[in-house]
């Protein structure tokens, strides 16, 4: 049997080959929206409450106004309906949520009142990345090219598609990208390093998004009275990393054993790594909410 494939566009439950937005909508022409990615094991949503704040705080920092009835919570429920209409209430699958400005004739200053922002929530099935969680995968340092407000998950992901495609073009998972020196994080993850005996990952300001696996994380260690440091890692000290690792919610905790071609510390997953992969498998699997 076909798998079904519904999505949710502005009100309505269509095949998503009938779902249409306008030419004119502002996440298409200008990029003027943002989204959440959420995790779905068994039917269960992780850490809902985590990405519903997020969602909230990127709408609050782009202006963008929810027409009167919808919210996060409202596009969960709607995420949740499209699990059971699509059968994915088992296994495996990610909940995709944007919200563009809306459609309006083009011109940079935001429509006038009566524009409803245009709401897109889809499905899809999932499939971990088992195989690096057990080996390691590799990165790349990269410079980090990105604007000023990092810490809304906007539309605007050219820089990191572009970087991302590199890492890839070099053989390589993920780029670390690189800003004044330091580490801020990856394309689509935040990164974890081990220097010198201590777990530091760069702090949560506007130069990097607040990852819910991060904060996650951050709890985690905390109830393993493992303590993390917010220095960011310079440049300096990326010869000295014995551990490195990124976090999100499609890679979980994945090590990178590689960076740039070169070992990280022994060339294998570090032990830190491996202690903070088991307990997010196990927060993921109990629900985590
Ligand atoms: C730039 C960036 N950093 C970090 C993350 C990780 O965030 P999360 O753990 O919420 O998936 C993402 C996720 O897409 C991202 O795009």
């Amino acid at each position: 049997m076909d798998p079904k494939d519904v999505v949710y566009v502005n009100g309505s439950f269509l095949p998503r080959r009938e779902a249409r937005v306008s030419v004119e909508d502002r996440g298409f022409v200008f990029g003027d929206g943002v989204y959440e990615v959420l995790r779905v094991i068994n039917g269960r949503l992780f850490a809902t409450r985590f990405h519903n704040d997020r969602l909230e705080r990127s709408l609050d920092g782009v202006r963008i106004t929810l027409a009167s009835g919808d919210s996060p919570a409202s596009f969960v429920e709607i995420g949740k309906q499209l699990l059971r209409e699509n059968d994915l209430t088992s296994g495996e699958a990610t909940l995709y949520i944007q919200v563009t400005r809306g459609a309006t004739t083009r011109a940079h200053n935001f429509p006038s009142p009566g524009i409803t922002p245009t709401i897109y929530i889809s499905v899809a099935r999932f499939k971990p990345y088992t195989d690096f969680a057990q080996t390691g995968a590799s990165a790349i340092s990269h410079p980090d090219i990105r604007w000023g407000r990092c810490d809304l998950k906007t539309l605007n992901l050219l820089p990191n598609v572009l970087a991302s495609q590199t890492a890839k073009e070099r053989g390589a998972f993920e780029a670390m990208l690189i800003r004044d020196g330091v580490v801020t994080e990856g394309t689509r993850t935040n990164f974890f390093g081990v220097v010198n005996g201590s777990l530091r990952t760069h702090p949560s300001d506007n130069h990097i998004l607040p990852g819910i696996t991060r904060s996650v994380l951050r709890n985690l260690a905390q109830d393993l009275s493992l303590e993390l440091d917010e220095t960011p890692i310079s440049v300096a000290e990326i010869p000295k990393l014995s551990e490195l690792f990124i976090t999100g919610t499609t890679t979980d905790v994945m090590p990178m054993v590689k960076l740039d071609d070169q070992p990280v510390g022994n060339g294998r997953p570090g032990e830190l790594t491996r202690r903070l992969q088991r307990v997010l498998a196990e927060s993921l699997a109990s629900g985590g909410d």
